[in-house]
């Protein structure tokens, strides 16, 4: 309607999201931008127990997530691939290996996201499935940390593939081919189902759902075989 038109003119959108988010929804944000150019943007990225917070007092239009809130009476929406996977130095021994058991990772030391992190759920969630203690060596806050720690040797680490993007480091990581392994995840986007959502932030959600999508799937490296991601300079 017109009057949803005149709304959409002038306002801010506010976004929480989950760290591995921010290799594609900044992507996503120039276009849309560019279509509402009254419209400001407070995008804050931090872990899914931040997220949840937010969530929870309610400091946001939408949020993005990889997993559910258990609780939740939250409207929650899948609408992009989050795989993890299991990232080594491409010197390691085990980069050529086939179907490698899942007990072979516990024998290296391992790197880990910090408590509070969804990766880190996701990851400990798969280990305890099996009975498996992970070597954890160092505990991490970031992504990209975590990267410059697998290339220098420190250990192998379970990431998003998404980390893998937009960087020069790729050539010095390599995705291993772990049973088990990716685990499949999606990301959501999320808001309370009581809440009415504001003229801008339905207008990013309908975004989100057709164009953005497609302009994230571009973009992103999920199409990519294994083995292919360091090969890429996006
Ligand atoms: P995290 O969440 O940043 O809390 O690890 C990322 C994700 O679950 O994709």
């Amino acid at each position: 309607s017109v009057a949803d038109l005149k709304g959409l003119k002038q306002g801010t959108l506010r976004l929480a999201v989950v760290t591995t988010a921010k290799y594609v929804i900044p992507r996503i944000l120039g276009p849309f931008c560019q279509r509402y150019p009254g419209i400001d943007v407070s995008l804050t990225v931090t872990n899914h127990q931040y997220v949840l917070d937010s969530l929870a007092d309610n400091r946001d239009d939408l949020y993005i997530l990889s997993q559910l809130p258990d609780d939740s009476d939250a409207h929650c929406e899948p609408f992009m691939e989050n795989p993890l996977v299991v990232l080594a130095p491409r010197t390691h021994p085990l980069a050529h290996e086939k179907n490698i058991p899942i007990s072979r990772i516990c024998e290296e030391p391992f790197i880990m996201r910090e408590p509070g992190s969804g990766t880190r759920k996701a990851v400990q969630k798969l280990f305890d499935a099996h009975g498996l203690p992970l070597k954890v060596k160092l505990d991490l806050g970031s992504n990209e940390a975590i990267k410059q720690a697998i290339a220098g040797g420190m250990g192998l680490s379970v990431l998003s593939k998404h980390t893998l993007a937009l960087e020069g480091l790729n050539n010095q990581l390599t995705i291993l081919d772990v049973e088990g392994f990716p685990i499949e995840r999606s990301w959501y986007v999320v808001h309370p189902s009581g809440k009415q959502l504001s003229a801008i932030a339905k207008a990013f959600y309908d975004y989100l759902m057709n164009e953005g999508k497609q302009v994230a799937e571009a973009t992103s490296l999920l199409g990519m075989e294994q083995q292919q991601p360091q090969k890429v300079e996006v």
